[in-house]
């Protein structure tokens, strides 16, 4: 019997979390699968919604890290997390994608010797002002299995020196949990409730502090919007640190004026019936690059890198960057061709099934690990 104990703290995590809580609850004689929420993220758009909309168990532990600097906010939770790993003693520590969450509880089982799995290894924009590329390479280098959603991540890994055994490419449990979901959330009437018809919208998300942090970059994405808004209607549900700097900047009048429709963010199966039924998606979130690659929706990358360059070579994506014209062009390409998106394929293993690899990985590295 493995007793896992699984980490979430930011938006991203909860919809990777899931499918490895539910599958572990399925094989009951193998896992004792508890969960802590770190509280990195605390509204409930950001993240209670989630725990309801996934069905994920309540958190055994609740760490109520909250927003602080990132030396803070990783400290607070390095804090709190370790009195929960010497009481419980589990067999493995799981944490999932890149955000401080992610390293602050990795770090903790390093320096106590145990054993830590990183779902979504080995990944890399190699640019290292993006706080999640600092996290990605600091935790892929203190964890003990590496679990990859694609085998760009292993060769990534390899490079870095990495032993081939600690590398297993699993697929992309965030594909788990859209294929589990997406029929649910397609009943819902989200997109309905705003008026809007299948295909004939575009939606947007931004919150990476690089596009929303600085008043220029974030001004000439929003005219790049403005200008696609002037064809199709722009859905924009906004990341509480968007929606501050949009009234910092000035920026809420020339939103008003256009047909950009800022809303609040929309819980998983909300935002899964919005997006599913898009024409178009222009975002700087590496989630939804995937989701869009995994159900051959159009998606334009508002950002100069990737760190997931298989939606690229494989799916639905387009790096564009954020000049206003790179991307106006891109979006009318691509608005002008209708049959972009038809023939792309779905990336090798994100299948709906990464969740039970994971677990199996885990069960035979117990069984072989020499640590
Ligand atoms: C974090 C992750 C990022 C991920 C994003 C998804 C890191 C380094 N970054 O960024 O990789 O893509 O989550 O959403 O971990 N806030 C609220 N309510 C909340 C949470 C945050 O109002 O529930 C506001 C606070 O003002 C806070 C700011 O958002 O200061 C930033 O939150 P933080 O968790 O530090 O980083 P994110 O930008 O959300």
């Amino acid at each position: 019997m493995l007793k896992i104990i699984n980490i979430v703290g930011a938006r991203p995590n909860f919809m990777k979390i899931a499918p490895i809580v539910r599958e572990m609850q399925r094989r009951a004689n193998d896992f004792t699968p508890l969960v802590v929420h770190t509280g990195q993220h605390y509204d409930r758009a950001m993240s209670d919604s989630f725990f309801t909309d996934l069905g994920i168990p309540e958190p055994d532990y609740h760490l109520e890290i909250g927003s602080h600097s990132h030396a803070v906010q990783t400290a607070r939770i390095m804090t709190a997390f370790e009195p929960v790993v010497l009481r419980e003693k589990p067999d493995w520590v799981l944490v999932v994608g890149d955000v401080n969450s992610t390293i602050a509880c990795a770090l903790v089982c390093a320096k106590l010797g145990v054993k830590v799995a990183h779902v979504e290894a080995g990944l890399r924009s190699r640019d290292r002002t993006m706080p999640e590329e600092i996290n990605r390479i600091l935790t892929d280098a203190i964890s003990d299995l590496l679990l990859t959603t694609s085998e760009d991540a292993d060769e990534n890994l390899k490079r870095e020196g990495i032993p081939d055994e600690k590398i297993k490419f699993v697929g992309n449990v965030m594909i788990d949990s859209l294929f589990y979901n997406l029929e649910r959330a397609k009943q819902l009437k989200v997109s309905e409730n705003l008026g809007l018809t299948e295909r004939e919208y575009a939606v947007s998300t931004l919150h990476r502090p690089s596009n929303v942090d600085d008043k220029e970059i974030f001004g000439g994405l929003l005219t790049a919007l403005i200008a696609v808004s002037e064809t199709l209607p722009v859905i924009f549900p906004a990341h509480p640190r968007t929606r501050a700097n949009i009234e910092r900047f000035g920026f809420a009048k020339q939103i008003e004026n256009s047909n950009i429709r800022l809303i609040e963010p929309l819980g998983y199966l909300d935002f899964m019936n919005l997006y599913s039924g898009a024409r178009l998606v222009l975002t700087d979130s590496g989630g939804l690059q995937e989701e869009t690659t995994a159900l051959s929706i159009p998606c334009l990358t508002l950002r100069e890198n990737t760190e997931r360059p298989i939606t690229i070579s494989h799916g639905t994506n387009v790096l564009v960057g954020t000049n206003p014209k790179r991307i106006k062009q891109a979006a009318f390409e691509i608005l002008e061709n209708e049959s972009n998106s038809k023939d792309k394929k779905i990336p090798p293993l994100w299948d709906g099934r990464a969740a039970e690899r994971i677990c199996d990985c885990l069960s035979n590295s117990s069984s072989t690990f020499v640590g």
